[in-house]
């Protein structure tokens, strides 16, 4: 029997493609792994009305980890209309199936390194070496929310809420609220989780992003916490920052940061921005890490613009199979991933069209396999 049964979960578009490569290195690795498929995305969404099957959910608690590809999402009017006609008008309601697993499974840190790997020729400065934790089941993305309001929820609001008032006497559809909860334990979780990956890294800084000044409930909550579990790390330096401010910061002098660490949809900016500035969607990686469960992933989405043509870049994808070889305490296979892809990056003989080469999909991926074995 193998040592690991990987969860594999290629989605949409061009997440079947970048699995297929990143597939191909792992073999080249010999992980001695089993991959059962496992269904989820759009086309489960329309037709079954499930884009994350109960049968998926069953693979993954039976599994060691998962790679995930991407998935395509589409607003709630749009999924409706997609569905198989028998279950049209039946009250089935679209919602991300990255979202559900994330909280079904409580994978409560979304770890995004992001390093410029010398000799790309999409990086905005050479030598970033950024790490961002985001909080990843509450916050803004907790699913709880409204539109059109409830008159009851606009009744309980008016009279709890001060503010409220200016709202008062809107048309149930003329407005929406989207609930933004921050709980103390996932607050607390998120920046320990920050503090203990700086001291394993030996990283030197960990920044508290944030907008407790204008958030003051939920952000001010975030901080509280935060500032707490700094105490625990006095080998760590600690700062705070606006995520308006790091955003400008961030861009300005990259170097004053190491890691981040943020509520959901700060996480989810800063992650991004990040990305960009070591080469942008082909190369950001993620890790959706809970205490018994981590699914891998590319950043990117499904990007149907591109779908079947074996363009993209499978890089982020490779990537994220290092960060799930990390966590799985196959170090020394994931060292040896990353050494043949920053190798490969470096040698810029292989780039695909994004760093402005010609080369496919999966000559990248057969590129880093060969570098991998040799
Ligand atoms: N995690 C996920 O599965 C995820 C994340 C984001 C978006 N989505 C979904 O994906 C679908 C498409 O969304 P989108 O077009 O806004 O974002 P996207 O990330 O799919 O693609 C945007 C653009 O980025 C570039 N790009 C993406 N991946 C690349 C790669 N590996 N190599 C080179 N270039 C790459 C392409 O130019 C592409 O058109 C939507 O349905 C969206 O909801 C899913």
């Amino acid at each position: 029997m193998a040592r690991y049964t990987i969860a594999w979960l290629p989605g949409d578009g061009i997440g079947k493609e970048v699995m297929e490569a990143a597939r191909l290195v792992l073999d080249a690795l010999h992980l001695d792994a089993t991959y059962p498929h496992g269904d989820i995305g759009w086309d489960y969404w329309c037709a079954e009305g499930d884009a994350f099957p109960q049968r998926t959910i069953e693979l993954l608690s039976s599994s060691h980890a998962a790679m995930f590809g991407a998935i395509t999402s589409k607003p709630v009017n749009a999924a409706e209309a997609e569905l198989s006609s028998s279950l049209r008008g039946t009250g089935l309601v679209y919602r991300s199936p990255i979202v559900r697993m994330r909280q079904l499974f409580d994978l409560y840190i979304c770890l995004r390194p992001c390093k410029a790997y010398p000799g790309n020729p999409l990086n905005f400065k050479e030598a970033i070496d950024l790490v961002v934790l985001r909080e990843n089941t509450e916050d803004l993305y907790s699913g709880v929310e409204f539109g059109p309001v409830p008159p009851a929820l606009a009744e309980t609001l008016g009279s709890l809420s001060k503010p409220f008032g200016v709202f008062k006497g809107l048309a149930p559809d003329e407005y929406a609220v989207s609930c933004k909860i921050n709980t103390r334990k996932g607050s607390s979780r998120i920046v320990r989780a920050a503090f203990e990956f700086a001291r394993e890294h030996k990283r030197k800084r960990v920044t508290i992003v944030h907008k407790a000044n204008v958030v003051r409930a939920t952000d001010g909550l975030f901080l509280e916490e935060a500032r707490q579990v700094a105490r625990e790390f006095p080998d760590i330096h600690v700062d705070e920052a606006n995520i308006d401010a790091i955003c400008m910061w961030l861009l300005k002098n990259p170097f004053n940061y190491d890691v981040l660490v943020a509520p959901n949809l700060y996480g989810d900016i800063i992650s991004d921005l990040c990305a960009q500035m070591v080469g942008g969607l082909g190369f950001g990686c993620s890790g959706n890490i809970g205490s018994k469960l981590a699914v891998f992933e590319p950043t990117h989405g499904s990007a149907p613009k591109y779908a079947g043509q074996y363009k993209v870049n499978p890089i982020a994808t490779i990537l994220a199979a290092k960060m799930m070889l990390d966590w799985l305490g196959e170090g020394e296979m994931g060292r040896r991933l990353e050494q043949a892809t920053a190798a490969v990056i470096k040698e810029g003989k292989v780039r695909t069209y994004d760093m402005g080469g010609t080369a496919t999909t999966m000559q990248m991926a057969e590129a880093i396999a060969e570098k991998v074995q040799a």
